[in-house]
């Protein structure tokens, strides 16, 4: 599956783009189907439409699982690091994960959940977070991940847009020095959804919790009277795997919607592939398994390989900014894969930290979510990797399913800042503003990909016009990225960020129209406006700019208020960073708030709004300007 050479790497995504068919046959062939396809690839992006493997049957755990027991059964599968470093790290070898999964498959089925009935799983970074996810993959039920951090509201609107009928959830996480409330959380998300009939209960904390008879059952109880056999659900290559809810720039987050087959092929192809991953190297991931990049890359990917992924429960600053290098000498860490936020952050508490630690284990570094700072970047290279370990920047997104531009460890060029080259499959294309392909080096624009690739998302759960919206009808014929994009001129590209009204907080994916109607929902806020500014340590920072009924008589509690309503809606990763109070937004004759100007006064560029001519009251803008903060 490995391209190991740069003249590989060349031939392969040749070969990928002149027959695809046959590429991903190639690649598809390393994986264990119960049955074959009959046809590898049907599409069009029109409906959108796009069937991999159509007819193959197939079971994902199989591949993660049941396959690997004669040849490593007895090597870890799963590292598990906890919140407290004094306590017992957890080792999971591939035959006990099997058997934990097959187990823990049958409370499920003993509950009575079956093959398509939506599973939401809301649990911390815990083992049994990943046993959750692969039990559900093993009969067939989708699971929807809602990561740790979401609020009650949060929860419930993703159970009621799937139609959950089993939520799974622990009393309590440890998060550093914080004890955080989960089944509670899940108590408040239930008395809003109607569809849920079952909750399990897995015990961390120790929290006291209320347990209702007939709904909540414990964990540790129910996998006491089940066997762990469990045969695996014959599933087609395009039945759906799961659902992960995201972010975009109206609405509510919506479901994206990844299947059994081509996610498979592709999360494991690319994560060999990109950390050209050698038998016996540990994978640490420092993502949590509530966001794709944990479903991909702690997950699925490096367990179809094989490979030992380490989970890693609590912070990167607890019990100090050490904590990431401790775990990398103490589990002789290989790979380690985190995000330029973490990363700046840790950077900001200086060299002592790192220091003392001996990090020669590491071979590969890689780098995800938002675009790496010059700084960060030469940061990770020089003092993680001692500048001899290779570093990727890997773009993708939840809808992609896997990486798509990065460079391969080792095998193909590096340059800071730049997500470098598309891997094989993967046709990337930079289009302007009216639709028109930019051909040619030395340019930028708006990022598209014009062909399909296995991972892809198929739809978005019971809204497929929403699908096409978002994604396929900006630029006809081509998947629209959200994101901007230039291409240097030995063809290199480098992401320069979303082009539309998303924010991307530490990484997060944040809704601006998400963040505006949380706050709107506060008493005495007539209407609000949120827009991303440059943050060191976050990337992008949440900065609102708040119309009240009346002036606060004490802004800063009024700021504490809309930060605990935010907090209330949608979580605390939603929080603003800054609030400024007006008395008028720029808005055009037509009503359409002016964002350009709002993000040019909240990145402090003030003297060039550009034309404001066609504002109803360009009054306004002075005012903002004055107020900025
Ligand atoms: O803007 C891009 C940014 O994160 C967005 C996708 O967010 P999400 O679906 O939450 O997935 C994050 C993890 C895959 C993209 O549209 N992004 C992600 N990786 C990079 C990036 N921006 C620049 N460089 C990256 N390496």
């Amino acid at each position: 599956m490995k391209t190991t050479t740069f003249e590989e790497y060349q031939t392969a995504y040749q070969k990928s783009v002149d027959d695809p068919e046959v590429f991903w046959a190639g690649i598809a062939g390393h994986f264990q189907w119960r049955r074959p396809w009959e046809k590898v690839l049907d599409w069009n992006f029109t409906e959108p439409k796009v069937e991999w493997f159509k007819g193959a049957k197939l079971n994902i755990t199989e591949n993660a699982l049941d396959r690997h027991l004669a040849e490593r059964g007895d090597q870890p599968a799963i590292i598990w690091e906890p919140n407290e470093p004094d306590d017992a790290a957890v080792t999971i070898t591939y035959s006990q994960l099997h058997r934990r999964v097959c187990q823990f498959a049958n409370v499920m089925k003993k509950l009575g959940v079956k093959k398509g009935d939506r599973v939401c799983i809301y649990l911390p970074m815990v083992p049994e977070l990943a046993i959750a996810v692969l039990a559900c993959a093993r009969i067939g039920a989708i699971h929807s991940v809602v990561f740790g951090g979401f609020s009650a509201r949060s929860i419930a609107d993703r159970i009621n847009d799937a139609g959950c009928t089993l939520v799974i959830t622990s009393d309590g996480a440890f998060r550093g020095q914080k004890v955080i409330p989960m089944k509670e959380t899940v108590d408040d998300a239930l008395e809003r959804c109607s569809t849920v009939k079952n909750v399990i209960v897995m015990t961390r904390t120790r929290t006291p919790v209320s347990m209702l008879k007939g709904r909540d059952h414990w964990w540790e109880e129910e996998v006491k009277y089940v066997d762990a056999d469990c045969p695996a659900e014959e599933m087609d290559a395009e039945d759906v795997l799961f659902i992960l809810y995201t972010s975009g720039s109206t609405g509510k987050p919506k479901g994206v919607v990844h299947t059994c087959g081509g996610y498979m092929v592709y999360a494991t192809y690319t994560f060999a592939n990109v950390f050209q991953y050698e038998p016996g190297e540990v994978h640490f991931c420092t993502a949590d398994i509530g966001w794709i990049t944990g479903h991909s890359y702690i997950v699925y990917g490096p367990l179809c390989y094989g490979a030992t992924s380490l989970m890693f429960e609590g912070i990167p600053t607890y019990p100090d900014a050490g904590r990431f290098w401790e775990i990398i000498e103490k589990h002789k860490v290989n790979i380690l894969y985190t995000a330029p936020t973490a990363i700046r952050s840790l950077m900001s508490f200086g060299l002592e930290y790192v220091k003392d630690h001996d990090l020669s284990s590491l071979t590969k570094l890689g780098s995800v979510g938002e675009p790496i700072n010059e700084e960060a970047w030469n940061w990770y290279k020089h003092n993680i990797g001692h500048d001899k370990t290779p570093l990727v920047d890997t773009w993708w997104q939840t809808e992609t399913g896997g990486m798509m531009i990065t460079a391969i460890a080792g095998v193909t060029p590096e340059k800071p800042t730049y997500a470098t080259l598309p891997l094989p499959g993967v046709q990337p294309v930079l289009v302007d503003e009216a639709g028109q392909e930019i051909k040619g080096n030395g340019v930028s624009g708006n990022l598209c990909i014009r062909f399909p690739w296995p991972g892809m998302l198929r739809t978005t759960w019971g809204d497929h016009e929403r699908c096409r919206q978002t994604y396929f009808s900006t630029y006809p014929g081509m998947y629209f990225t959200g994101d901007g994009c230039l291409r240097d001129e030995d063809g290199m590209y480098r992401i320069t960020g979303r082009v539309d009204d998303v924010i991307n907080v530490s990484g997060h994916r944040i809704g601006t129209a998400e963040v505006e109607n949380a706050i709107n929902m506060h008493l005495g806020v007539v209407e609000s406006a949120v827009v991303g500014y440059p943050h060191d340590i976050k990337g992008q920072g949440i900065y609102a700019y708040i119309i009240t009924e009346n002036k606060p008589d004490d802004p800063d509690m009024m700021r504490k208020d809309i930060a605990a309503t935010v907090t209330r809606v949608i979580g605390p990763i939603a929080r603003p960073d800054k609030v400024q109070f007006v008395t008028g937004l720029p808005k055009t004759r037509s009503g359409k708030i002016m964002r350009r100007i709002l993000r040019k006064v909240a990145e402090g560029e003030t003297s060039n709004l550009g034309d404001t001519s066609t504002l109803l009251d360009p009054a306004v803008v002075e005012e903002i300007k004055e107020g900025a903060l």
